[in-house]
């Protein structure tokens, strides 16, 4: 979209002075009719990429700076020093960045970012994505992919447990990775398996700017769905997909119910097969790192005194480490019904057929799409 990429540049100046001073612009509005700058500003400080007091910013505020394999997504000056727009190395972050820095305007607004249009994703996949979401995908993409799981497992037995192995983690809201599907292979693919490349919904929907404002960062309102998708009032309830793919009797209901309770079964499937398995009871903490656990006392959830990290299961073996970083990987993406619903519904699917080789899981009434 060449016209809002040139506004990119030639906006650069007026947001190093929106950014100097946003609270006085956001102050001026009680009093002034509101100018499209000032919401602009309001929405953004009103983000989570606004809000420096998150834990996304200030998670490294006893250590004093944000260090170099973090500072990209975790700050914005970091963004700018791995986009080469402070004038160092493109690619690259050259130094720590400081903490509660947000994703500032200008993280955003500059010549490299504007002009950006292939990004490398964990896999080493490069995709090119030439219009105004190629930023988003810099921090949306997730830390790990299939690729480093397959490659942790790599010429070990399925079912030996190997104290060599640790959890691997997609790590937070890896929109990206989801969309592009089996393109980037965020999601662990197993053998023999066709998985769904990049989602193409249609052409006004299809990119993380058509559905998300980049200020707000909450996507559109409905009304701008229902035209093809009738009768719905939440994107939850959206289905275009045929089947009954989850065996629960329903064909009608939102994709995202599918998906869910897919999801939910692997839960079990996994729990079912460390137990019989892998040999010790496994529960998953969906905020403590790194997620899973031992069941001490087996009843099924994460207390307080299990969910430490030195309580962390170990008892992986290569077909449960890759059930449970699928399992992840879909957690971590609320979105994932409409960035990838196939993708996330095939991954969570093949994981459970792949447990049901060793521990009891029903796998009647599943259609994988
Ligand atoms: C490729 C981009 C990327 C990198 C690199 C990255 N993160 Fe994140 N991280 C994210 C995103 C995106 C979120 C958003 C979470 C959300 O929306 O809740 C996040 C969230 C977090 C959170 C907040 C979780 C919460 O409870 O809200 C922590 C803590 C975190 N990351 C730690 C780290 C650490 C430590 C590193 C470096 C070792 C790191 N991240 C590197 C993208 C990244
Ligand atoms: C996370 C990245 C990001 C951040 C942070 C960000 N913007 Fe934007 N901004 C965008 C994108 C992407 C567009 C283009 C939208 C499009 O073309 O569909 C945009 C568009 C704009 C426009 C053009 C008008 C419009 O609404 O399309 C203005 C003005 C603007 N931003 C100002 C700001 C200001 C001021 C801030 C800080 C308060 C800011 N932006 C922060 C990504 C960002
Ligand atoms: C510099 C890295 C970075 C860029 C660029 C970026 N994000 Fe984010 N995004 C984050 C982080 C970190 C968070 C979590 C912030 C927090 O917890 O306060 C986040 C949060 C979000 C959320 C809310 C998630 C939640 O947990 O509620 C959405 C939606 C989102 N981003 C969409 C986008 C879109 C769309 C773009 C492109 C216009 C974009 N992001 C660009 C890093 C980034
Ligand atoms: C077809 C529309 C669509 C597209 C395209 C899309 N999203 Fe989303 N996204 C959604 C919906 C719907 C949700 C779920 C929102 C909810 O449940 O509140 C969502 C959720 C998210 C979330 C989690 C928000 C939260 O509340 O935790 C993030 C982050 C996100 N999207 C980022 C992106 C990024 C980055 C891209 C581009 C790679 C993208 N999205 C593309 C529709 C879309
Ligand atoms: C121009 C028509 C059109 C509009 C507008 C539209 N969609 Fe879609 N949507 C489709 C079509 C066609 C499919 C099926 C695509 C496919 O399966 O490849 C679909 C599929 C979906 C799915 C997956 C459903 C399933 O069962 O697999 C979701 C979720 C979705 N759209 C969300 C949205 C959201 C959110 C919006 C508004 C931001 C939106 N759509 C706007 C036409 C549209």
């Amino acid at each position: 979209m060449p016209i809002s990429r040139f506004r990119f540049s030639a906006l650069s100046l007026f947001l190093c002075a929106a950014l100097a001073a946003p609270a006085a612009i956001a102050q001026e509005a009680s009093s002034q009719p509101v100018s499209p700058l000032t919401s602009i500003v309001e929405n953004w400080i009103a983000s989570p990429h606004g809000d420096r007091t998150s834990e996304s910013f200030v998670h490294w505020n006893d250590d004093g700076a944000v260090p170099e394999n973090c500072a990209t997504c975790h700050s914005g000056p970091g963004l700018m020093d791995f986009l080469g727009a402070d004038g160092t190395m493109v690619g690259k972050v050259d130094a720590p960045a400081p903490t509660g820095s947000p994703i500032d305007c200008v993280a955003c607004h500059n010549k490299a970012a504007s002009e950006l249009q292939q990004i490398t994703f964990p896999s080493g996949e490069m995709i090119t994505q030439a219009d105004s979401s190629a930023i988003c995908m810099v921090c949306h993409q997730g830390r790990t992919s299939g690729d480093t799981v397959k490659a942790a497992i790599a010429g070990t037995e399925d079912d030996a447990v190997n104290g060599d192995l640790g959890f691997l983690n997609i790590h937070y809201r890896a929109a990206a990775a989801t969309l592009l599907g089996g393109t980037v292979r965020g999601g662990y693919q197993y053998e023999g398996k066709i998985y769904a490349d990049r989602f193409a919904h249609v052409p006004n929907f299809a990119t993380c700017t058509t559905c998300h404002d980049p200020h707000t960062t909450k996507t559109v309102a409905i009304d701008q769905c229902v035209a093809c998708h009738q009768g719905v009032d939440d994107a939850r309830a959206i289905r275009t997909t045929p089947g009954d793919l989850d065996g629960d009797g329903d064909a009608s209901e939102g994709i995202s119910g599918e998906i869910a309770t897919l999801h939910d079964k692997l839960g079990a499937a996994i729990v079912l097969y460390a137990s019989q398995v892998a040999g010790a009871e496994i529960v998953y903490d969906s905020h403590a790192y790194p997620y899973f656990f031992n069941d001490l006392n087996g009843n099924g959830t994460p207390d307080a005194d299990e969910a430490q990290y030195p309580n962390r299961y170990q008892n992986w073996t290569p077909r449960l480490l890759r059930a449970a970083y699928n399992y992840q990987f879909v957690a971590k993406d609320p979105g994932a019904y409409a960035h990838n619903p196939r993708y996330a519904l095939q991954l969570v699917h093949d994981s459970l057929e792949d447990l049901s080789a060793r521990t009891e899981v029903d796998m009647s009434g599943l259609i994988r799409p």
